[in-house]
């Protein structure tokens, strides 16, 4: 059973925000701009790379812990993901927690379509209301789940986009949007060696190097950019003091450009930074949640500590002293 996405927000600021972006010292581009239908297929690419781990070590994860998940939620939620995937991790929770109802929320109302129909396809019997909205924003869930109980998930280490004070907020604003009595299944990416988590993010085929130019080309097709991507080379350390990937786009030699008709001059070696992708330890991450008003229950790693996955209940303020 399938609903038609309710779009409550667009890309429309792109444009606002690459130019303000292009305009501090340190020039950035904000990651949730790497997913057109042209990066979304290269950040689908990237979750099948031999660097990077994070996607599959996740599914093992939940394979192996679904049950015990199952049995600490209880079946018939209704479950929200927070940007949703095409991945094969989605009908996984779905089955082993028996939902009742499926809401994917994701900025690209074409990649929720598609995500949506094929989970369609996967479990015809389970209602879906696809939703097409920033989720970094306050949003009101769809009618359709209205009184059921809530399971949130928001798997793939997305939190890792965000510093510390941003990943409270967000967190906080899930459990204002789910409410009472919730429960949240949650991926992040662990701490780890730096030349793990380097290959990961500077694979050999070079997709994530075209994942990150993606956003030059973009804006050449879309804000009649005169960008000469050559001119630019991907560039992705781990820095160990702030605990995170950093994705920059460098400028190999001294080159100016427009955007919009605006112009915009960078020296040789200057950068754009485009991400950061924050590793978590399995404190910090409980940390996390009792910041932002979640109780951490349970979590869980593969064998080699790559990847947890967390398991919170919010937290319904019981009396304190
Ligand atoms: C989707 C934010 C989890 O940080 O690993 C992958 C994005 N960037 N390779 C991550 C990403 C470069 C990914 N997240």
């Amino acid at each position: 059973m399938l609903h038609l996405a309710v779009r409550d927000d667009d890309d429309g600021d792109f444009g606002e925000a690459v130019l303000a972006g292009l305009a501090q010292p340190q020039k950035t581009i904000p990651a949730r701009f790497f997913y057109d239908t042209i990066g979304s297929e290269l950040f689908e690419k990237i979750t099948a790379l031999p660097e990077y781990y994070p996607t599959r070590t996740e599914v093992g994860i939940l394979t192996a812990n679904g049950a015990a998940i199952a049995t600490a939620v209880g079946p018939g939620r209704a479950v929200i993901e927070f940007g949703s995937g095409s991945s094969a991790k989605t009908p996984l929770l779905l089955r082993t927690v028996a939902a009742s109802a499926y809401v994917p929320i994701d900025i690209s109302a074409e990649f929720l379509d598609m995500a949506a129909a094929d989970l369609a396809r996967k479990l015809p019997e389970l209602p879906v209301f696809p939703l097409a909205a920033d989720f970094t924003r306050p949003l009101k869930l769809p009618a359709g789940i209205v009184g059921r109980p809530k399971l949130g998930f928001f798997p793939g280490s997305t939190l890792g986009n965000l510093a510390p004070a941003a990943a409270i907020d967000l967190l906080r604003a899930f459990s204002d949007t789910l409410g009472e009595g919730s429960w949240l299944v949650i991926g992040l990416d662990l701490r780890k060696d730096s030349a793990t988590l380097e290959a990961a993010y500077n694979d050999a085929a070079g997709v994530t190097a075209a994942f990150n130019l993606n956003l030059l080309h973009r804006i050449n097709r879309e804000l009649d950019g005169t960008i000469d991507v050559d001119d630019f080379t991907h560039w992705a350390p781990f820095n160990a003091d702030l605990g995170r990937i950093e994705m920059h786009l460098r400028a190999v030699r001294d080159t100016s450009f427009t955007v919009l008709g605006s112009p915009v001059t960078m020296a040789a070696g200057e950068t754009i930074h485009t991400e950061n992708s924050y590793k978590w330890t399995l404190d910090e991450a409980r940390l996390l949640a009792r910041a932002a008003g979640w109780d951490p229950v349970d979590a869980w790693t593969d064998d080699a500590a790559r990847f947890a996955l967390h398991l919170w209940r919010r937290d319904d303020g019981a009396i304190e002293p």
